[in-house]
């Protein structure tokens, strides 16, 4: 059961027993996905969440609520699984643009989808996009995803670009021997068409327990990688919190007309949890401290057993007390959470 709140305590706060403070939140709206990325989900799909299980978009709205109104949160990141999926999504991202003080609002896509929903977005208060693009080889594609929709996604981006949503993100994940081959070219790409592209390395939470640190492509590969083809200097500009470190393209410009920029986020080699903002909620209403997380916090029964606001916002400050200095996954002892990524959300 929630614990009553005294009413002399203090309003504070995600703040952690390490000194960071989580402002920003990663909302999963759904687990399922209309591909099956083969770090993420077996081609088969998994056991999705049951329906009643899953927060309704009210429940959502009023935890997005404590989050920014009792807890300091001020950006909040839409994942799922695919968040283009969820019925709801135009009017839960109209309900959290409505909170004060307003929070920065964006979402991270497959783009299946975004062509027709990224205006409705841009007019509900959606102010960025991260698109998850792995390849520009439709063959490949389908190989990597196990469904043919690199034109949907390609589409997505566009209508990203033509709704506001500029500078567009793009997420890659290298896998050896499959899009290894690929940096450069995705490079290319971004920058012909103004996204920001930014390498993530694959990360230990696929349900198949496939990741092999000894198969990863590493930062500095991909640095490396880059290095052969483009000109790249340190971006001077402060990372902050950011996971990805950046360097600026030599002889490239964004849409703007500044430098171009390529990130690379080394979750696994050049962990950045120290400065780590980050809480998570899932789809069925469990705050997360980490992506990495073996514990969760029930907010979806608590909310449901009729706790109040304040009792709310007590048990996810709690659940962030308890957040650990980093995840671990050199350790030895080091065990993949039990939920995979598509249901926590990236
Ligand atoms: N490792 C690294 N990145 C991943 N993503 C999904 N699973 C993994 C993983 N195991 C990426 C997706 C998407 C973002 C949410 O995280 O490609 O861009
Ligand atoms: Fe879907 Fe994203 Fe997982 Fe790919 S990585 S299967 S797009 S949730």
């Amino acid at each position: 059961m929630a614990t009553a709140t005294s009413a002399t305590e203090p309003t504070t706060g995600l703040a952690d027993r390490f000194g960071r403070v989580a402002t920003d939140l990663r909302v999963s709206l759904t687990d399922r996905c209309n591909l099956r990325c083969t770090y993420c989900m077996p081609p088969e799909g998994l056991p999705w969440l049951p329906g009643p299980s899953v927060l309704s978009d009210g429940e959502v709205g009023r935890l997005l609520r404590v989050a920014v109104e009792l807890l300091g949160v001020t950006e909040i990141r839409f994942t799922g699984g695919e968040p283009l999926l969820r019925p709801g999504l135009v009017p839960i991202v109209a309900a959290a643009a409505a909170l004060s003080p307003r929070p920065k609002l964006s979402l991270t896509t497959n783009g299946i989808g975004l062509e027709r929903l990224a205006g409705p977005l841009v007019a509900a208060g959606l102010d960025r996009v991260n698109v998850s693009l792995d390849t520009l080889d439709p063959d490949r594609f389908a190989q990597l995803a196990h469904r043919r929709r690199l034109p949907d996604v390609l589409a997505g981006l566009r209508g990203a670009v033509a709704a506001g949503l500029a500078p567009v993100k793009l997420n890659a994940v290298l896998l050896r021997g499959i899009n290894d081959g690929e940096a450069g070219d995705l490079l290319r790409y971004a920058l012909a068409h103004g996204y920001q592209l930014r390498f993530i390395e694959q990360m230990p939470l696929d349900p198949q327990h496939g990741w092999d640190r000894a198969q990863m492509v590493t930062a500095a590969e991909i640095l490396a990688m880059l290095e052969a083809e483009f000109a790249l200097r340190p971006d001077p500009e402060h990372r902050g919190s950011a996971p990805a470190e950046t360097w600026l393209v030599d002889g490239y410009a964004d849409p703007a007309g500044r430098p171009a920029k390529v990130g690379v986020i080394g979750s696994v080699t050049r962990p950045f949890c120290g400065d780590c903002d980050r809480t998570r909620l899932t789809a069925d209403g469990q705050v997360r401290n980490c992506l990495f997380a073996r514990d969760e916090s029930d907010l979806r029964e608590a909310m449901r057993g009729g706790a109040t606001d304040a009792e709310l916002a007590e048990r996810w400050r709690a659940a962030m007390r308890s957040k650990l200095p980093g995840h671990g996954i050199d350790d030895p002892t080091f065990l993949q959470p039990a939920r995979p990524m598509s249901a926590i959300g990236g």
